[in-house]
């Protein structure tokens, strides 16, 4: 039996910014563009917002994954919606009405996602599952690239795939993923991998995506 491929969503995080369309030429197998969303706020970092997503967009046709790690994230959705991409995910510790907000990104037709740190249950979500197109389990906590995979978020991501069942609704990992652990997360039920320093740091990154797409 064939086994089931993740699709790669490098986060250009960890891209040099220099050159940012090279850097986008090099990820052209990908299924994903993750584009990393940091207020200074919400997170200890601030990395990027609208127009440098703009500027990806221009430069790719693969779909954008937008992680908004910001707080009052409603205030951006509509911008970022204007760009059309694949998912816009906001923090499940970082609004108040979630579902108010899942509702405004589906209205504005972009897939709902919502993210968890690793500390935060997945209690909750048993109500919302018709609300959500994503789930992104942080295996990391949010605001910086290259940081080590916190291995007990591997339940996490079993239990998460129990209550997700027959929902059409995509397990994300984001933190310290690459094709080391990609076998074992994938198993775990994660559809998408996030990765960007292992990505990117590789020499050949569209070779390193394929193999992680195999299961590293
Ligand atoms: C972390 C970001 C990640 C980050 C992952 O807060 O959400 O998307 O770019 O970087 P790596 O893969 O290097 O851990
Ligand atoms: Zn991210």
């Amino acid at each position: 039996m064939d086994s089931i491929k993740p699709l790669i969503a490098p986060s250009i995080l960890s891209a040099d910014f220099t050159r940012l369309g090279a850097e986008l030429e090099r990820v052209k197998n990908a299924d994903l563009i993750h584009f990393d969303v940091m207020d200074g706020h919400y997170v200890p970092n601030i990395s990027y917002g609208l127009p440098v997503a703009e500027a990806v967009k221009r430069a790719t046709e693969i779909p954008l994954d937008v992680h908004l790690m910001v707080e009052d994230p409603d205030k951006f959705i509509p911008s970022f919606a204007e760009l059309k991409p694949a998912y816009i995910t906001v923090h499940y510790e970082a609004v108040d009405h979630l579902q108010r907000t899942l509702a405004l990104i589906r209205e504005l037709g972009v897939g709902a996602g919502v993210a968890l740190n690793p500390h935060t249950p997945l209690s909750g979500l048993q109500y919302i599952l018709d609300d959500l197109d994503l789930i992104l389990i942080m295996t990391v906590n949010p605001g910086f690239g290259g940081q080590k995979f916190i291995p007990a978020t591997l339940d996490k991501i079993r239990d998460c795939r129990r209550l997700v069942a027959d929902h059409p609704i995509k397990i994300q990992v984001d933190g310290g993923v690459s094709h080391t652990n990609a076998a074992e997360l994938v198993k775990a039920g994660v559809d998408i991998l996030v990765a960007g320093s292992a990505i990117f740091s590789s020499p050949d990154p569209a070779e390193y995506i394929n193999k992680m797409r195999q299961g590293g």
